[in-house]
C-alpha cells in the first residue's frame, strides 16, 4: 500500500453533529477534538510524513463571538494536553495562517507547543488556524514585492507560502459530505487527490482514514501526463 506522504484535512461537521443531538456547536467541537486526537495517532502509527488539519479558516469569523471564542479555548487546553504526548511519540507541531490575529494567551500555547517540539523528526502535525488560501497568496505577493524581486518561478513561490519547505497534500479529505475547497490549501492541492465522505467529523475513525488510504491507492495519478506516477 502506497501511504501518502500529506493528508490534509478539511474536519467539517462538528456543528452538524451536535444539532443533531440537540447540544450546543461547542459540544460538537469538544467531540471533534477526540478525533483530532485519534486521527494523529494513527497517522502517526502509520507512517505519515504531514498531517495537515484545518481548523480555522478567514471565513470562520464570521461565525457568533462565543464559538470562536469556544474553538480557541478548546484550541489552547487541546495543545496544553497533548504537548507530552507530542514529545514521547517525537511529534513535531507546525502552523499555517496568520495567528497573529488570535487571542494573546492562544498565541503564548501555540508558540510554546512549536518551540517544545522543534526538534522533533517524526510525524509533522501542522494545523491551519486563521488560514486562506487566497490570503496565503496574496501575503507571499507582499513579501515578494516588499524584497524587491522583480521576477517570480513556481519553485521560488513556494519559499513565500505558509507551507514552504513541505511537500503538496497528496490526499485531501473532507468530512460531512460538502464537495468544496473553503478556500483550503489553493495553490497547494494542484494534484491533490481529493476524498469526500458523507461521515461528520466527530463520528471520523481510524478506520474511515485507512478507507481514504485505500481510495487514494485506487487513484491513477498522472500530472498531466499518461502514466500513473508513483
Ligand atoms: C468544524 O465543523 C469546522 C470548524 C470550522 C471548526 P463546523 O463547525 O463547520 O460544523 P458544521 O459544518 O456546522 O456541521
Ligand atoms: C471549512 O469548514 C473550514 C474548516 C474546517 C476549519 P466550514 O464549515 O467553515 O466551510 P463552509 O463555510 O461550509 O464552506
Ligand atoms: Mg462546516
Amino acid at each position: 500500500m502506497d501511504i501518502p506522504k500529506h493528508i490534509a484535512i478539511i474536519m467539517d461537521g462538528n456543528g452538524r453533529w451536535a444539532v443533531k443531538r440537540s447540544l450546543s456547536r461547542i459540544a460538537g467541537h469538544k467531540e471533534g477534538i477526540k478525533t483530532v486526537e485519534e486521527i494523529i495517532k494513527a497517522s502517526n502509527e502509520i507512517g505519515i510524513t504531514v498531517l495537515t488539519l484545518y481548523a480555522f479558516s478567514t471565513e470562520n469569523w464570521a461565525r457568533p463571538l462565543a464559538e470562536v471564542k469556544g474553538l480557541f479555548s478548546l484550541l489552547k487546553f487541546f495543545l496544553r494536553k497533548k504537548i507530552k504526548e507530542f514529545q514521547k511519540n517525537n511529534i513535531k507541531l507546525k502552523t499555517i495562517g496568520n495567528i497573529s490575529k488570535l487571542p494573546a494567551d492562544v498565541v503564548k500555547e501555540i508558540k510554546s507547543a512549536i518551540k517544545i517540539t522543534s526538534e522533533n523528526t517524526g510525524l509533522i502535525v501542522n494545523i491551519a488556524l486563521n488560514y486562506g488560501g487566497r490570503q496565503e497568496i496574496i501575503e507571499a505577493i507582499n513579501k515578494i514585492l516588499e524584497s524587491g524581486i522583480k521576477n517570480i518561478d513556481e519553485k521560488n513561490f513556494e519559499k513565500y507560502i505558509y507551507t514552504a519547505g513541505l511537500p503538496d497534500p497528496d490526499l485531501i479529505i473532507r468530512t460531512s459530505g460538502e464537495y468544496r475547497i473553503s478556500n483550503f490549501l489553493m495553490w497547494q492541492s494542484a494534484y491533490s487527490e481529493f476524498y469526500t465522505t458523507n461521515i461528520l467529523w466527530p463520528d471520523f475513525k481510524k478506520k474511515d482514514l485507512l478507507d481514504a488510504i485505500s481510495e487514494y491507492n485506487r487513484r491513477n495519478r498522472r500530472f498531466g501526463g499518461l502514466e500513473h506516477v508513483k
